[in-house]
């Protein structure tokens, strides 16, 4: 936010719930659009802990916030607090947007949709009958899955190291597209068959900058390969995919679309995409 901005009588308050939050970029990414698209508005980071997420929803509706993000542990169980939740949040089974639209709060999911576009975006990938081996089957993978599977992505592995857990996310996705829940054992079996691997999972995230969730001596020039994390912006895993002459997307850009997505959702205007990435990757430097 820029030193000149005076919150006043009129401001329009925004924030994210999350348990940890100290480390969320969104106050300064969504601080950031505001500012450049000359709203009046201030968005904070709030720290929800266990059992009190139903007091901090109806504080929304009582002190007249007009939008909040919410995230981890948090995306599941909003829902039981909102007066209404839009299709595809449901179909996913989390909100990570909330609506005030006039005292009625209305739940989104940006994360799928934040997903694909940056991948589009960033890759050029075409995701009609792409084949795809997502590692992962947590509450990330739900909406991405979701999200690859309307693309219209052909077939799509769920490989996860709880396997029970990889099989029910691709029985959830096989309403949409063919879908298999496998061991990370069973990876040798298909990889061959691959043009897409999305890591969902959190291994290489900092501090552990130095596991990848896979094998990748096998990764290849004609794979494109995706990590959801964003710190560090390059993974061991999207490094060793680089190296392997792949095509890498790091997880910067679903976490700029999703807060994009959300204020379209809030504002009604157009997000300012790129000062809302640099504002970020100035604040991960
Ligand atoms: P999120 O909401 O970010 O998806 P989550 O629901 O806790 O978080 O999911 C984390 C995912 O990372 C899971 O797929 C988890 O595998 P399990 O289902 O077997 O727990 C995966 N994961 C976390 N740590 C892992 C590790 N050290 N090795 C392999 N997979 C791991």
């Amino acid at each position: 936010m820029s030193a000149s901005f005076q919150m006043d009588t009129k401001t329009v308050m925004y924030g994210v719930f999350g348990d940890p939050v100290a480390q969320s970029k969104s106050p300064i990414m969504l601080n950031r659009a505001f500012q450049v698209r000359g709203i009046n508005a201030a968005y904070a980071a709030f720290h929800i802990k266990p059992g009190t997420l139903g007091d901090a929803v109806r504080g929304i509706r009582a002190l007249g916030f007009r939008g909040v993000n919410v995230t981890i542990p948090h995306k599941l169980e909003v829902m039981n607090y909102l007066d209404e939740i839009d299709e595809h949040a449901r179909r996913i089974g989390a909100v990570n947007t909330i609506v005030n639209d006039g005292g009625r709060l209305i739940g989104f999911n940006t994360d799928g949709i934040g997903y694909v576009r940056s991948l589009k975006e960033e890759t050029g990938l075409t995701l009609r009958g792409c084949r795809v081996l997502m590692l992962g089957a947590g509450g990330a993978a739900r909406g991405v899955g979701y999200a690859l599977a309307r693309e219209g992505a052909a077939r799509i592995w769920i490989a996860n190291r709880t396997v029970s857990k990889a099989e029910e996310l691709a029985g959830y996705l096989r309403e949409y597209t063919q879908a298999d829940g496998i061991g990370l054992d069973g990876i040798g079996a298909i990889r061959q068959e691959v043009d897409l691997i999305v890591n969902n999972t959190s291994v290489g995230m900092s501090p552990n900058v130095d596991e990848t969730p896979i094998d990748t001596s096998w990764f290849h020039p004609s794979l494109t390969v995706s990590d959801l994390i964003y710190n560090p912006m390059e993974t061991k895993l999207l490094r060793e995919a680089r190296l392997a002459g792949a095509k890498t997307h790091g997880g910067l850009g679903m976490f700029i679309y999703q807060g994009a997505y959300a204020f379209e959702y809030w504002t009604g205007q157009p997000a300012p995409v790129r000062e809302m990435r640099e504002a970020v990757e100035a604040a991960l430097r």
